[in-house]
């Protein structure tokens, strides 16, 4: 048993203090494919990847090896003047995956510090330039990480507003949010108007404007918001009349996570910079990777009295441990032909998804590729939301947990995003379990809901 005081001394993220007290935290002893199971050997179903970190399941049988060979060869070696063997391997098998533009890669440790280098990135390369752009544009509703840099260009309230009003804000456009559109339009009669704000920004703004950043397709943390092929065309053709640099969060949807290998192929285009973490090891050791075209490296060219170096690296860049994990996870999602491959098990998981229409608790039922989200409220008709008070999705995921399915809700909205290895089978139990606790929830709810 985990003795009281070892949970005392422990400050869990995205938690609150009486949450924690409420529920302490269930101790995960062993991993095997989709499931976690604690010391009691209770399997939960891992339908969240364990923040979106894993694709190839627990304790993966060639990652597992990988990384083990790796630990009997050496643990890390500094990245400046050496660099160990899966570092060097992993950029050629970045390489071929990548768009072909994309051909310089720099490590960092996880998805916020690869944003915090492509802005760092973005603005040496315009002082480079001798030009004056300094700031940013980003979409409402956005996440890319929960460092300075990264939140400023972040903007989901709850994790944003203190912040912001502490430091420099960069401009932000509607997000594109199709339930709640903000330009009133629905499918049929999008054509991406949403981003007339951004037209708006640059008009006024773009001289300043060292660089647009957005996740491609998706916005996660924002409630998986997912937005239409046009809105993330008319993002980059809109970057491109006004000569902005296109920075694509591709940390949460990269790896084929939207059907696709990087989600900007939805849009056959390619940014300037591409910012990659969580599948890139498969979810097996921390390690990201930020990646820029050779329009950009070309500035960064020339001898140490150029001032042209870029000083930005952290103590553990390029470890051998988690080059050896990619090194593998890359391997899987070629050798398995990733995403192709994966067209049944998405039809098979967007079908169940699409099941939970016949609650009228559910507004909107959203899926792409190996994401889907159900977005719950109080009145499907006007799409009135479930007071904030009653924490309704949260009680369906406390609940779940007890069923064996470990899920976390992002406000009102529950979501999935398995491991690519579920089965059929396991997408139905996935989602029987998830009925079964909306449907207690409801029913134990059901006044306050009313
Ligand atoms: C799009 C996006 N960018 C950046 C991040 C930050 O990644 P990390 O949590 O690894 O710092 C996240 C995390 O969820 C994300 O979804």
């Amino acid at each position: 048993m985990q003795s009281k005081s070892s949970f005392d001394r422990l400050w869990m993220p995205f938690t609150s203090y009486q949450d924690c007290i409420d529920n302490p935290p269930r101790i995960i002893e062993y991993g095997s494919g989709i499931y976690v199971f604690d010391k009691e050997g209770r399997g939960y179903i891992d339908a969240i990847g364990s923040w979106w970190v894993n694709i190839f399941g627990h304790n993966n049988p060639e990652i597992t090896d990988a990384v083990k060979k790796q630990l009997d060869k050496i643990e890390h070696v500094i990245m400046a003047g050496f660099i160990s063997e899966p570092s060097l391997e992993l950029s050629g098998l970045l390489g071929s995956i990548l768009p072909k533009n994309l051909s310089r890669i720099f490590y960092s440790d996880d998805g916020s510090t690869s944003v915090e280098v492509a802005l760092k990135i973005a603005l040496q390369y315009h002082a480079l330039k001798n030009s004056p752009r300094s700031e940013f544009v980003a979409l409402g509703g956005a996440y890319h990480g929960d460092t300075l840099g990264a939140m400023s260009v972040g903007m989901v309230p709850q994790y944003h507003s203190l912040f912001h009003e502490r430091f420099k804000k960069q401009h932000f456009t509607d997000s594109p949010y199709c339930y709640r559109c903000p330009a009133g339009k629905n499918c049929s009669s999008c054509n991406a108007e949403c981003m007339d704000s951004l037209q708006k920004i640059l008009e006024e703004h773009g001289e300043k404007i060292a660089a647009c950043i957005f996740e491609p397709m998706v916005q996660g943390a924002g409630g998986m918001r997912i937005y239409p092929e046009k809105v993330l065309k008319r993002i980059f053709s809109l970057c491109k009349q006004y000569d902005i640099l296109t920075i694509d969060d591709e940390v949460a949807m990269g790896f084929g996570r939207t059907g696709k290998m990087f989600a900007c192929e939805h849009a056959g285009k390619t940014p300037d910079i591409m910012c990659l973490a969580k599948g890139l090891t498969a979810g097996y050791l921390p390690l990201a990777a930020t990646v820029v075209n050779e329009k950009i490296f070309k500035e960064f060219q020339g001898d140490y009295k150029s001032n042209r170096t870029f000083f930005h690296g952290h103590s553990f860049t390029g470890n051998p441990l988690a080059s050896a994990a990619a090194c593998a996870s890359m391997k899987l999602l070629t050798n398995n032909n990733i995403p192709q491959s994966l067209n049944n098990i998405i039809e098979t998981f967007s079908k169940g998804l699409s099941n939970f229409n016949k609650f009228d608790i559910v507004g909107d039922v959203r899926s792409i590729g190996m994401v889907g989200a159900i977005e719950l409220v109080k009145d499907r008709k006007n799409k009135e939301k479930i007071p904030a008070d009653l924490r309704f999705a949260h009680k369906v995921t406390q609940r779940a947990h007890k069923y064996g399915l470990l899920i976390r809700p992002l406000g009102d909205i529950i979501y999935f995003m398995p491991p690519y290895i579920i089965t059929e089978e396991q997408i139905e139990n996935m989602f029987f379990l998830t009925e079964k606790a909306l449907k207690e929830t409801i029913d134990e709810n059901i006044s306050d809901l009313r």
